[in-house]
């Protein structure tokens, strides 16, 4: 495990979280308030994702929140303004919708990233800026694991409008020297998820149906595998590209680089709920043409770089999903959409 002196570094230091109050960026947002660092969130609350106010309610007299969208470059240039490190989780989440919003998709993916790498060039050329990115950006797996030097032929807009966003932050280190990474996830999952419907987010919206005794559907025979990986280890990862001396626009993977077969992630999820059941459906058609395939992920860059190491099994994750939604799940049941 790296030293943990490494990330003292975030220790009274300007951390502007986007996306802030949604699932990861209020998880690391907790991260960073316990290590002292002066967090401020922005976010603009879309009811189709997941920023839900109760995600930073126990920290809420310790961060500074602003309601507002990435794409307001009056707002962006006041919140970027002093900031050491920029942690930037806004997005239009969801795969599905960036097929029937295609140019909100573009808008808040790519052009808005853009918005934010240009504010900073402007107004705060030296901030650390890290940014999410998604193992869809490959598109159909062609051999696993998954190495980042893996071809990128995205199946959606979602996945295009990541891997163009990527280009941006590796650009913007390439001709201005900006200070950027960015961290390829998988399957993130864990407390905080949104479980208001099932764009996104799969094991959130699959507890939710278990625990509501409901059935869950899996397409074809549930075969497909998945890396799924705990939010705790997303939020270490973020912390230590974050603090360590990696500014040059490298990408990385980050996932728990081991799979699962997706009808035994929700068996796994299920025995811990302890209730729900499953039925097998046949895959939509159009699902075929955008399915990845099965996906494993390489992480030893990231490791090597890092000495970054996942901690959290997808058994002990999800019954810690299982516990928090057990205690909260009230403050998580907006309207399904
Ligand atoms: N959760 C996943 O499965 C996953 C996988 C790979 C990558 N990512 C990336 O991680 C990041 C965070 O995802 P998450 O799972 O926490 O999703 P989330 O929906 O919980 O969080 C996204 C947040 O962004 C906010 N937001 C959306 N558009 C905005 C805008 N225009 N201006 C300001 N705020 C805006 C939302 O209100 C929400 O709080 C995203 O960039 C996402 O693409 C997530």
């Amino acid at each position: 495990m790296p030293d943990s002196n490494i990330l003292s570094v975030y220790s009274n230091k300007r951390v502007l979280i986007t996306g802030g109050l949604g699932f990861l960026g209020s998880s690391l947002a907790h991260a960073l308030v316990a290590r002292g660092a002066d967090v401020a969130l922005l976010d603009n609350l879309a009811p189709l994702y997941g920023g839900n106010e109760f995600n930073i309610d126990t920290i809420k007299d310790q961060v500074t929140v602003t309601i507002g969208d990435i794409r307001d470059s009056g707002l962006l240039h006041k919140v970027i303004l002093d900031c050491d490190f920029i942690f930037n989780f806004a997005a239009q989440v969801s795969h599905s919708d960036s097929a029937t919003m295609p140019f909100e998709d573009l808008d808040i993916n790519a052009r808005g990233q853009l918005m934010i790498l240009e504010a900073c060039r402007l107004y705060n050329p030296h901030a650390k800026i890290i940014f999410p990115s998604s193992r869809l950006v490959f598109g159909r797996i062609q051999h696993t694991p998954v190495t980042e030097e893996h071809p990128t032929h995205p199946l959606g807009l979602y996945g295009v409008h990541k891997l163009t966003a990527e280009k941006y932050y590796q650009l913007y280190h390439h001709l201005y020297g900006m200070r950027t990474v960015v961290l390829r996830l998988t399957n993130p999952y864990g407390p905080r998820q949104q479980i208001k419907h099932s764009k996104y987010s799969i094991p959130g919206w699959f507890m939710r149906l278990a625990m509501e005794g409901k059935e869950i559907s899996i397409f074809g025979e549930g075969e497909q595998k998945r890396d799924y990986i705990y939010v705790d280890d997303v939020v270490q990862s973020f912390l230590l590209v974050g603090a360590l001396d990696i500014t040059d626009g490298k990408v990385y993977n980050c996932g728990y680089g081991s799979s699962v077969a997706f009808k035994d992630m929700v068996t796994a999820l299920i025995t811990i709920v302890g209730s729900g059941n499953v039925r097998f459906v046949p895959w939509p058609s159009h699902y075929e043409k955008e399915e990845t395939g099965s996906f494993e992920v390489d992480t030893s860059l990231l490791r090597r770089d890092t000495q970054w190491v996942p901690a959290v099994s997808l058994k002990e994750g999800l019954q810690r999903m299982c516990q928090y939604y057990i205690e909260y799940k009230n403050h998580y049941l907006f309207p399904n959409l």
